[in-house]
């Protein structure tokens, strides 16, 4: 008889997400955001995601032996909610609500996961119901994923779960210890999120933008040691500042961010709208150069032996899409092996709170090795989708699409790339993409005008052969999600500039064959026509909208936008109004 687990997660109102495992396969996983096609789903439950990871693996409802969810009740004995009460103190209410009330957040959450399951058809009484703490989710979803037999040095940074923020441990024979952690409010994803509105950017969406912008600056034009007092081993976040709530925060058109007035006071207005200049600019590379300071020195006092011992570290928590972060990890003598949990952000703890309940029941969860988990679409759904659609689309059926595409790349059309399963997590990593040749000079450039409208500091990325990556860049480590950047070697800076950020980084794909053969295929042929196996590769999506799933959000898409090629499958939509083009 199989074991059967499905991870829910969504307990701390963004990115709810549904994965099921059957027995130690990941058979699903989807964002809720995907199908009710709103960015990072606030205060939705992931229904829509269940059903389809469920009638995906035709399990039935019944048939569900464990629900887990990553966040669990905390102890009042545990210093995490004492730890909240005194530095709350300014705010009394959440002080006093921490320890006389403090699982008051789970239990809400709890009735709303048995809700979610009526609805679904699982009786909650028939299910075993497994909390698991928010980081040793995260912790999971890393350590027992990434396939390391050897003891591994785990880390965990984001905003915070129940209490935690910040996990430091160790997994060995599938155990996770915890070795320390840090709790509310002394986060640095709160910190890193604090500055990221502070520059006029989305908490819990805009940090990468942060990231982008900070190669553009210079970090030692300012101070921010004064943001965090750090000895080295322990840090506190100066909610003077940052990370702020109640009365100290400051307040636009009523709306309150997680910064104080004061530091207005000191580094000035808020930035507004999509200019990126002095003094922000300056501001994002502190921040930037301040977060990998501090995580890399808690990282040397924390795992420094365990690295030395074994050279292997996992990595999760929003805090691990820092892919400038995770470079300079990658570049350190003792790290060997870096695993980053692709969907490293809160849908990801869905995946690892089923993980690590699998573990408990003594079955080890396969590596994750691919993100292809989401939904599928034959020719005929796309050709229905097609028929369906209000703008008439013109399609047909082709053959041999690698070779078909690349041409159409190659003379310098971006095309949007709708194939196979949808991706888990934020990167479209070929199956939700728009790609372009990145040596045809001003593909970037007609990628932004024509549906991205990016702000100039954010960079297109590459996917490449995976035989390739060695020889474009500096360091030679496995690079299957976008998770890391990487310096490129000059002789490549020149081959594919439109995928080469300001620093001379790339943010990579490497991609094996048998994860995406077609995908694959396509950077074949590209390597036939251009010499180079790379495509570049963003997200099949408009600018804040969330990635698209089904094909009729891909022609919706299409059509709100001024892009030329749709690939589906094996169905060419193209469109023939604002200028000939030639159809293959
Ligand atoms: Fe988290």
């Amino acid at each position: 008889m199989s074991t059967i687990v499905l991870g829910i997660s969504g307990a701390l109102n963004h990115d709810p997400s549904a994965a099921l495992y059957v027995d130690e396969k990941l058979v699903a996983a989807a964002e809720e955001e995907r199908f009710i096609r709103d960015k990072h789903a606030k205060g939705k439950m992931p229904f829509n995601a269940a059903k389809f990871c469920l009638d995906f693996a035709g399990i039935k409802p019944a048939a569900v032996d464990v629900v887990a969810v990553p966040f669990a009740p905390i102890s009042i004995f545990s210093k995490a909610r004492w730890h909240f009460a005194k530095r709350y103190w300014y705010a009394p209410d959440r002080a006093l609500d921490a320890l006389l009330n403090g699982n008051r957040r789970y239990r809400r959450y709890r009735d709303r996961v048995f809700s979610l399951l009526r609805d679904l058809g699982i009786d909650p009484d028939k299910v075993e119901f497994e909390p698991v703490e928010h980081h040793l989710a995260h912790a999971s979803s890393a350590y027992h994923l990434s396939g390391f037999k050897e003891k591994t040095a785990i880390m965990g940074v984001d905003g915070k779960g129940e209490y935690a923020t910040t996990f430091f441990g160790y997994g060995e024979n599938g155990k996770i210890h915890k070795i320390k952690e840090f709790y509310d409010p002394d986060s640095l994803g709160g910190l890193y999120g604090a500055i990221t509105e502070y520059l006029g950017f989305e908490m819990l969406d805009g940090e990468y933008k942060v990231m982008g912008m900070a190669p553009y600056g210079d970090s030692s034009k300012h101070d921010f040691s004064r943001l965090i007092n750090f000895d080295g081993k322990n840090f506190q976040v100066n909610t003077q500042l940052v990370n702020t709530v109640g009365l100290r925060r400051y307040k636009e058109d009523g709306v309150g961010f997680y910064f104080s007035p004061k530091l207005i006071d000191w580094l000035g207005p808020k930035r507004d709208g999509d200019v990126a200049d002095e003094p922000y600019i300056d501001y994002a590379a502190t921040i930037q150069a301040l977060f990998e300071e501090v995580v890399l020195k808690l990282m040397d006092y924390y795992l420094g032996d365990i690295l030395k011992e074994t050279g292997k570290l996992a990595f999760s928590g929003g805090g691990a899409l820092n892919v400038k972060l995770n470079q300079k990890i990658i570049a350190r003598d003792e790290v060997k092996e870096l695993y980053v949990q692709p969907a490293s952000g809160d849908a990801g703890t869905a995946v690892g709170a089923a993980s690590y309940v699998l573990m408990k029941r003594g079955i080890t969860p396969e590596k994750m090795e691919h993100v292809y988990l989401g939904p599928k679409f034959s020719n005929e759904d796309c050709i229905n989708a097609c028929e369906q659609h209000l703008e008439k689309p013109s399609y047909e059926l082709i053959e041999s699409v690698p070779q078909k595409i690349a041409k159409i790349l190659v003379e310098g059309n971006p095309v949007a790339w709708f194939q196979g399963r949808m991706e888990f997590g934020p990167r479209a990593l070929g199956g939700r993409s728009i790609i372009g040749c990145p040596s045809a000079p001003g593909v970037a450039s007609r990628i932004n005008e024509q549906i991205k409208f990016r702000e100039r500091w954010r960079p297109f990325c590459p996917s490449m052969l995976d035989r390739v990556a060695p020889e474009m860049f500096k360091n030679d480590h496995p690079a299957p999600f976008m998770t890391f950047t990487f310096e490129v070697n000059e002789a490549w800076k020149a081959r594919v500039p439109e995928v080469v950020h300001e620093d001379g980084t790339a943010r990579a794909q490497a991609l094996k064959k048998e994860f995406n053969p077609r995908y694959y295929e396509l950077m074949e042929e590209m390597e036939k026509l251009t010499g180079n196996g790379v495509v570049l590769n963003t997200s099949l999506n408009r600018r804040g909208e969330a990635m698209i799933c089904s094909p009729t959000d891909a022609l919706n898409m299409f059509f709100g936008s001024d892009l030329q090629y749709l690939i589906m499958e094996d169905v060419l939509v193209v469109k023939h109004n604002n200028r000939e083009v030639n159809c293959p």
